[in-house]
């Protein structure tokens, strides 16, 4: 699903919008490319603070960065970009904020911008739109869709596994191991499409105490509202997540078409990062392959600064070669440095540490050999595609559903720690041991015949390519 397939003019337009995140960014954009190689017009809505961010990440201030894929070639097909305000001020702190802002959200004002924007897409656009395209945690995306007499998709960033426990919510409840005063600790056998799973291994949000959040209320209604979308696009494989997606699809028209990645010249051409990326291409060159530890903990995981610490002992004392992002306010409330005291001379030459790269740069780069990972869903489909063994350190949300699976079902991955607890002799100990050529090499034989079904995939009478091509023609009905 390339941008230069080729294009037949369809009669569908897609509005597709994403979440502000970068998590959910970057699948968005390509998802939009993939429809549009293949015909469908698409209007893509981002919000102003976000398109802020990317433009001063960049330094591209393109009224449509899409545009820089046509040129010469025409082949990226009709993607119109429209920056919309979330009603906010482009200064409010929104993940500081966090709650208050999914107030917002879900009963603020978001809906009514959006809808207001949509009213006028639907009414000048030619083609007509035909469907929305949301990000499944927007509650009231079918609400939206209803309103304007238009088709909903849902689109759903993470696992078939994760969605499928979600949308089961209930039965978790019904069996005490959810939002009960004293949670069962055994293992969940229940849910429709998931193998047992120990309570410890579910979503961070399912092992809360505490479920009366505005993050929770989120949840809930999402869950909702995706019970009421015409269909539910998923970033995963049919062959990777076979009996969850099965069992899902006699539920709901659940269509697996994943993996969507930024890769190639996409990545290049198409600026998607909420920070600027610091090039560290040079540094990886001169390093043998295989031989540099990636570490990555995505764009919202926190630590306090004692983890952050502890990470950087582990790093130092493990001898590996490395490369760390340490985005800007890992460590919420710091303002000062972060790291030890003369940490960076101690590990000049060997390690280096950037606020952001480009992840897909790295992952693809013969110098890079493992992946210490926050096991955030896309770093871990792009880790396949690459075939790059991954080394979890998960910290909330999916990422601790997503560890289950990349350890426990595919072994493709080990863990970092046995504690969610990180020390630093514990850490430099298991990244020595995983960055040792032995255990490495039965990874990579599982993960290179994970990266072939994803491969098989995106092939012309692929899983996912059957999927999208029989999406697009139920949107032409
Ligand atoms: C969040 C959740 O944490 C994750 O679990 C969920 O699946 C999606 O939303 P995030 O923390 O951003 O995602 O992790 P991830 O899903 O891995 O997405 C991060 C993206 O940023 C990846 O596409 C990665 O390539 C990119 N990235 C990361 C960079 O381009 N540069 C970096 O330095 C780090």
């Amino acid at each position: 699903m390339e941008e230069n397939s080729t294009q037949k003019h369809t009669n569908n337009h897609a509005i597709i919008c994403p979440l502000h995140l970068q998590g959910h960014i970057n699948p968005f954009t390509k998802l939009s490319l993939n429809l549009a190689s293949k015909g469908v017009t698409v209007t893509f809505l981002i919000f102003e603070h976000v398109q802020q961010e990317i433009t001063k990440a960049s330094g591209c201030n393109s009224n449509n960065p899409f545009e820089a894929l046509s040129q010469g070639s025409n082949l990226v097909g009709d993607i119109r970009y429209r920056v919309i305000s979330d009603g906010l001020p482009l200064d409010y702190d929104r993940s500081g904020r966090l709650m208050e802002y999914l107030h917002w959200f879900m009963v603020g004002g978001l809906y009514d911008q959006v809808e207001n924007a949509i009213g006028n897409i639907v009414l000048e656009s030619r083609p007509k739109v035909n469907v929305l395209i949301f990000d499944t945690f927007y509650p009231w995306a079918s609400k939206l869709a209803k309103r304007f007499g238009l088709r909903c998709a849902s689109f759903w960033t993470e696992p078939a596994t994760v969605f499928s426990l979600y949308y089961h919510v209930h039965l978790l409840r019904q069996h005490g191991h959810f939002d009960c005063p004293d949670n069962r600790k055994d293992p969940i056998d229940y849910i429709p499409g998931v193998n047992s799973i120990e309570p410890k291994d579910l979503i961070s949000y399912l092992q809360d105490k505490d479920t009366s959040t505005n993050m929770h209320k989120l949840l809930f209604q999402a869950f909702q509202d995706v019970r009421l979308v015409d269909y539910v696009l998923c970033n995963t494989v049919q062959e990777l997540e076979p009996h969850t997606i099965s069992t899902l699809q006699t539920l709901l028209p659940f269509y697996p078409i994943g993996p969507i990645l930024l890769s190639g010249p996409t990545k290049t051409r198409i600026p998607t990062s909420l920070w600027a990326e610091s090039d560290c291409s040079e540094w990886l060159q001169s390093k043998s392959p295989g031989s540099v530890l990636y570490v990555s903990f995505g764009s919202l995981a926190n630590f306090s600064k004692n983890d952050v610490m502890e990470i950087a002992y582990g790093l130092r004392d493990s001898h590996v070669d490395f490369i760390w992002v340490l985005r800007p306010r890992t460590v919420l409330d710091e303002t000062s440095d972060v790291l030890p005291l003369g940490f960076e001379d101690e590990v000049r030459g060997r390690g280096t540490i950037l606020p952001w790269t480009d992840q897909i740069m790295v992952l693809s780069h013969p110098a890079t050999g493992g992946f210490l990972t926050h096991c955030g869903w896309n770093s871990i489909l792009e880790s396949i595609w690459y075939e790059v063994p991954m080394l979890c350190f998960p910290v909330f949300t999916d990422q601790i559903t997503n560890r289950k699976l990349v350890v426990d079902d595919w072994n493709i991955g080990v863990n970092l720690c046995k504690e969610s607890t990180i020390q630093r002799v514990e850490i430099a100990a298991q990244i020595k041991s995983f960055m040792n050529q032995k255990p490495r090499e039965e990874l990579k034989k599982n993960i290179r015949v994970k990266r072939n079904m994803l491969q098989n995939a995106l092939e012309a009478d692929g899983s996912s390519q059957k999927y999208v091509n029989k999406f697009i023609e139920e949107l032409s009905k």
